[in-house]
């Protein structure tokens, strides 16, 4: 059920992959829209990988955190656990990066948005904020 708490009632895991995609963040490339977002994912084999949006001029090619952090994770950890995204307004992943997420993770995977404003955490599943998800795997056609 979706939770919402400060950085210090997380658990060890949860902390570290939020503090990973803060350094995540300072990373971005945003001069466009100004907002920049940090993204790390920890695989079922624990390990993290971490992303950053970029942007261009034409706007409609930039690459969101969460897609870059998952698109790092080689054919053989490709199983999402847990991911973990900051920006100043937190809340959950946009429509885009929640069907990136589906392709990779499960009704499970756990999905920590930082808010960078007031340090307050979210916290939701996969299954909660995509409740029916597009079949994955089989290919659309
Ligand atoms: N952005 C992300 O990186 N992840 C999201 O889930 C939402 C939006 C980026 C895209 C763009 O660079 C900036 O945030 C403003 O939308
Ligand atoms: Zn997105």
């Amino acid at each position: 059920m979706l939770e919402n708490k400060k950085m210090e009632e997380l658990g060890q895991e949860e902390q570290t992959l939020i503090k990973k995609a803060l350094e995540a963040q300072k990373e971005s490339y945003c001069p466009y829209s100004n907002y920049p977002v940090g993204a790390a994912v920890l695989s079922e084999n624990g390990n993290i990988y971490i992303g950053w949006n970029a942007e261009t001029v034409s706007f409609n090619q930039s690459v969101h955190a969460e897609q870059s952090a998952i698109m790092r994770m080689p054919k053989k950890d490709r199983k999402i656990k847990m991911l973990a995204f900051v920006s100043r307004d937190g809340g959950a992943p946009c429509g885009h990066c929640r069907q990136i997420i589906s392709e990779f993770g499960n009704p499970n995977t756990k999905i920590l948005g930082l808010t960078t404003k007031d340090n307050s955490v979210t916290i939701t599943t996969l299954e909660e904020i995509l409740p029916l998800p597009m079949p994955t795997g089989k290919g659309a056609l």
